[in-house]
């Protein structure tokens, strides 16, 4: 059986992420590792903190605090946070481990030796008002390729291209807004991307049929302008020292650029799992050689991220020239907007991580989010909309579903299950419709279509509820117990179904779903995906088979509440 690496987008070390991070990779690649382990795969979910750079250097400096203790500081607030969101990984790492250095220097040998480095004398920003370099993202101007003004020298946040600072018109220092801005002489290395245009293009050529073309259109847009060499060293303290066996000795004092040492974070943090676990050599298989044949690779993140691993990560692993496993399945996701406008980390817009988690469980929220990721375009957040949401889908079409027919079993079977009479047409019928359904979902699932999988998520709810409705036992007990008896029957088997069904999206109501009928036995780490036929899996549960209803489990959020939400978060109207 195929196994399944995963990876999501290493959030910045800086801060608490805002719910658009979230949406964008940690959390559907944390429902699609639950799913596959629910499958029976073999599954290594892997994530870490991106720690390097100037913005972790600054933020650092602002808290009068050493950089080292900064991240440590903020590593573990994203863990904890990642936990309480229900973030499954196996490994949680840091780009600052030994593992990252050891792996990073690794590649950089490698490429060095190859010959696809290459020492330039290269034009950098400097500020005589600030009194140093600047790195990259600390130079802003209007970005030459779409004319937003607020352009960063790395990267416009706009159309997505990738920039230097120099290609900036009208720079200025993002530090002190001076607009004195020196262009000096600097000697870095260059990784000569250029030389791996028509590869890349093969390589993406094969995946146009598995690959959503968000992704693809990125990746041959950055093919068609001619892809540039890039600087991978930086003038900063914090990041991986570049040796003196590489770049003759010229590159003293400098480290590594972010954006190298990053993705290759996701084969150190593989390394950290090994470290810690006690398994050797066991990371390897993952990622190396003819060991990691059967491992399918996934990748989650966001668009801006796209170019760096259509481009960036995968020449490193090319230039390396050895057998490292280049990503299967690229997932690229759009934006998620705040009520009309972008969020923020620096402008503080939005709503983070942690208080989220002050509003609404985590599970309420991963519901929420996955149900409207921004899959196919842009998708906007509104407290409106998100109460709605709650309300219906969560309160009033599964809560209210399971409730309603534990706490009936309860009070007119002696919470038992009932074994009175047999299923007739109308359990047929639900059965075969929820066989297709579940199926649809699976399939959806397996490509990582998480608005249509939710749209058959929801459906299977809704089937199962109008089911109830039709079936009425709380009607039929006075005239026609076995009547009744069925009605309850099936209903205590979809409960039983939709725990497995909920469960990468909602693993703690799913867990609250199934405890009703039974305590979980887990499997492969997770609830057990349902293997057998519908008519089977809805008539699995044994007469007289004791069931226990949960308290309410969704909690209805009003228009009072949505006001004061708004009024706290700063949403417009
Ligand atoms: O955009 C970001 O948040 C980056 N920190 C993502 C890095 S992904 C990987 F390559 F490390
Ligand atoms: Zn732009």
């Amino acid at each position: 059986m195929t196994r399944i690496l995963i990876t999501s987008a290493l959030p910045y070390v800086a801060g608490v992420k805002h719910l658009g991070n979230l949406v964008g990779s940690m959390l559907p690649a944390d429902i699609f590792a639950r799913f596959c382990r629910a499958r029976g795969h073999e599954t290594l979910a892997i994530c870490a903190t991106d720690e390097h750079g100037a913005p972790v250097e600054l933020a650092a400096l602002d808290e009068g605090i050493p950089v080292a203790d900064y991240s440590a500081k903020w590593f573990k607030v994203q863990k904890e946070l990642g936990n309480q969101f229900g973030l499954s990984w196996d490994n949680f790492g840091r780009s600052s481990s030994p593992q990252n250095q050891e792996l990073t220097l690794h590649f950089a040998r490698a490429l060095w030796k190859n010959g696809f480095l290459e020492l330039r004398t290269t034009k950098q920003a400097y500020s005589p008002t600030d009194g140093r370099f600047l790195p990259d993202r600390y130079v802003i101007g209007t970005c030459p390729h779409c004319g937003y003004e607020r352009a960063r020298g790395d990267q416009c946040e706009n159309c997505t291209r990738v920039l230097d600072p120099t290609d900036l018109i009208k720079p200025r220092s993002a530090v002190s807004g001076a607009q004195d801005i020196e262009i000096r002489d600097a000697t870095h290395l260059f990784l000569k991307q250029s030389q791996f245009v028509d590869r890349l293009r093969a390589w993406i050529d094969s995946h146009k049929a598995n690959w959503p073309q968000l992704v693809t259109s990125i990746a041959y847009k950055w093919l068609d302008e001619g892809l540039k060499d890039r600087g991978i060293t930086r003038d900063l303290e914090w990041g991986i020292p570049v040796p003196d066996d590489i770049g003759e000795g010229k590159l003293k004092g400098k480290v590594f650029y972010v954006w190298f040492d990053a993705p290759i974070e996701y084969i150190a943090s593989t390394k950290e799992w090994a470290d810690k676990n006690g398994k050797g050599d066991a990371w390897k298989s993952w990622w190396y050689g003819d060991a990691a044949k059967d491992v399918t690779y996934w990748e989650f993140m966001g668009k801006d991220n796209v170019p760096f691993h259509t481009v960036g990560f995968p020449v490193t692993i090319m230039a390396s020239g050895e057998p490292w496993k280049l990503v299967d399945r690229l997932k690229g996701f759009n934006w998620l907007n705040y009520d009309g406008g972008k969020f923020s980390t620096s402008g503080k817009r939005g709503i983070f991580m942690d208080k989220a988690l002050e509003v609404a469980p985590a599970d309420t929220w991963r519901y929420y989010l996955i149900a409207n990721a921004p899959e196919s375009a842009d998708s906007n957040f509104t407290w409106e909309q998100f109460a709605g949401t709650i309300n219906k889908d969560l309160a009033d079409v599964l809560g209210n579903f399971v409730n309603r027919v534990t706490k009936f079993c309860v009070a007119r079977f002696d919470g038992k299950v009932p074994g009175e009479g047999a299923y007739g047409d109308d359990e047929n019928a639900l059965i075969a419709e929820l066989e297709k359904r579940t199926q649809q979902y699976t399939a959806f699932l397996e490509a990582a279509e998480f608005r249509k999988a939710l749209g058959e998520l929801r459906a299977i709810w809704v089937a199962g509820n109008e089911y109830m409705t039709r079936a009425a036992p709380w009607t039929h007990i006075k005239t026609d117990r076995a009547k009744a008896a069925v009605g309850v029957r099936m209903g205590l088997n979809l409960v039983r179904l939709f725990a497995p069904l909920s469960w990468p999206v909602m693993p703690q109501m799913a867990v609250k779903i199934h405890q009703a009928i039974a305590p979980v036995a887990y499997e492969n780490g997770a609830i057990a995906w349902p293997r057998r036929p519908m008519a089977q899996e809805l008539d699995s549960l044994k007469a007289d088979a004791p069931i226990n209803p949960p308290d309410v489990l969704f909690a209805k959020i009003d228009e009072e509440r949505v006001a004061a939400l708004k009024l706290q978060f700063g949403g417009g109207d």
